[in-house]
């Protein structure tokens, strides 16, 4: 029977203090990731970036971590933005993304001199074009085309297929040159062209074709339109393990695809590409993270075994949205036999807050820790206080220290907006 540790600190340890559920990250595998990338992505033919999507988790500790390392960060609403400037982020590398920015958020960006947007759609390209006139701040305008390519992965997270929400169809290649065009002398700068087409993908044959065919919409702009395309992103997507049955590619393998595959398609469509960025946020954030739940009744329906934790859908809502699947231990019998099978249910009062619906552990009993791996990565950035329960403590833990970097949701916490004043009509 052993005792689980993160960053060489027990997980017994980190609860006692820190009170659970609590969101563990493990700094040593963030930095190293985020390394792996800036190390692997690159290639004499051009320039590269590395985006951490913040989205998927970002909090002040987090973007420490992508700003020692030089990365470049992705932000998709006003309140992203804030949270990456009061960071103290470098603001000319962030990439502001969403599909409709309000004219407010799109202001806060020039403020905050935010130096790249990224439009979704054609109005949002003019609102852009209209909002940055009226100030005195350039900034570089990139336009998310939708490659229509098929990746396997959650319908939730497909984002490329003909009918997305997201971008506009690569098929509109006239009605795209027009709507460039219209940025020419502005005080916005046109960069190229940005793609995403999915998230938790394995494949790196997927982003190879969808990289061949912005290649394709770039060489068409240059050649019959001569409007230089100098920047491509590839945006993020890429999958990391959640259970035994998941094998995605090392960063290292999956950045040599990238490039190779890159850079083929600029020699072969003879484009003047400059730069080409990733944005890769659950890989990152992802699996260095980790939920510890302090598991309470057991209870026997039917012929399922259910086993209780104190958190659930509130801290982490992949698995009821979108059927997400995680692998888990009892944190104080590491190596013991797993030879009881549980479903481990939440404490929300929803039928469908359900953590983990096969989990095999040892015999578990009230008090017990769960630890559940890889959720760092879109739990805590779309945890709610459903319930009245407040959002989880985020520790950051590395070499034997912990730190608290983002405290408990509570109680008093839950009622700070309430507020019952009259409306004036
Ligand atoms: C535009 C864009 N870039 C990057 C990402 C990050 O994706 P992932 O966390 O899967 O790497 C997303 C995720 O939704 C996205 O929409």
């Amino acid at each position: 029977m052993g005792i689980m540790e993160i960053g060489k600190v027990p997980v017994t340890r980190l609860a006692e203090k820190c009170g659970t559920p609590l969101l563990i990250y493990d700094e040593e595998k963030i930095e190293n990731k985020i390394k792996s990338y800036m190390r692997n992505f690159s290639s004499p033919l051009f320039q590269t970036e590395v985006v951490y999507a913040s989205k998927a988790f970002g909090c002040p500790a987090m973007i420490e971590k992508v700003k020692d390392a030089g990365a470049s960060l992705d932000v998709v609403s006003g309140g992203e933005l804030y949270i990456a400037k009061v960071s103290g982020m470098n603001m000319e590398k962030v990439y502001f993304h969403g599909n409709n920015k309000t004219s407010e958020e799109i202001n806060t960006a020039l403020e905050f001199g935010c130096g790249n947007i990224v439009a979704d759609n054609p109005e949002e390209f003019r609102t852009i074009i209209e909002t940055a006139a009226c100030t005195k701040r350039k900034i570089n305008l990139m336009l998310r085309i939708n490659p229509k390519v098929a990746a396997h992965t959650h319908e939730y997270t497909v984002t490329a297929a003909e009918d997305s929400k997201f971008g506009v169809s690569i098929d509109h290649k006239e009605k795209i040159a027009v709507l460039i065009k219209t940025a020419a002398d502005k005080k916005v700068t046109f960069k190229g062209f940005h793609s995403h087409i999915g998230s938790q993908i394995f494949e790196a044959s997927a982003f190879i074709k969808a990289a061949g065919l912005m290649i394709g919409l770039c060489s068409y702009m240059e050649k019959e339109h001569d409007i230089p395309c100098p920047w491509l992103s590839l945006g993020g997507g890429f999958g990391i393990k959640y259970t035994a049955e998941d094998d995605p590619p090392e960063t290292e393998t999956l950045c040599r695809e990238l490039i190779r595959g890159g850079e083929e398609a600029i020699r072969s469509a003879g484009v003047k590409t400059e730069k080409i960025m990733i944005e890769p946020g659950r890989s990152i954030a992802g699996d260095a993270g980790c939920t510890v739940y302090k598991v309470g009744y057991e209870k026997i329906a039917g012929d399922k075994r259910y086993l209780f934790v104190d958190g659930g859908m509130g801290d982490n809502i992949r698995p009821a949205l979108y059927g997400a699947e995680y692998s888990c231990d009892l944190a104080e019998h590491m190596g013991d036999t797993k030879d009881k099978e549980y479903v481990i249910g939440g404490k929300y009062c929803e039928s469908g807050d359900i953590i983990i619906r096969k989990a095999m552990l040892p015999e578990a009993k009230k008090g017990d820790l769960l630890i559940v791996y890889s959720t760092g990565a879109y739990a805590y950035s779309m945890s709610s206080c459903y319930n009245g329960t407040g959002r989880p403590a985020v520790v950051f833990v590395k070499d034997g220290r912990a730190r608290l970097v983002m405290r408990r949701e509570k109680k008093e916490d839950l009622m700070y907006l309430a507020k019952d004043q009259e409306v004036k009509i």
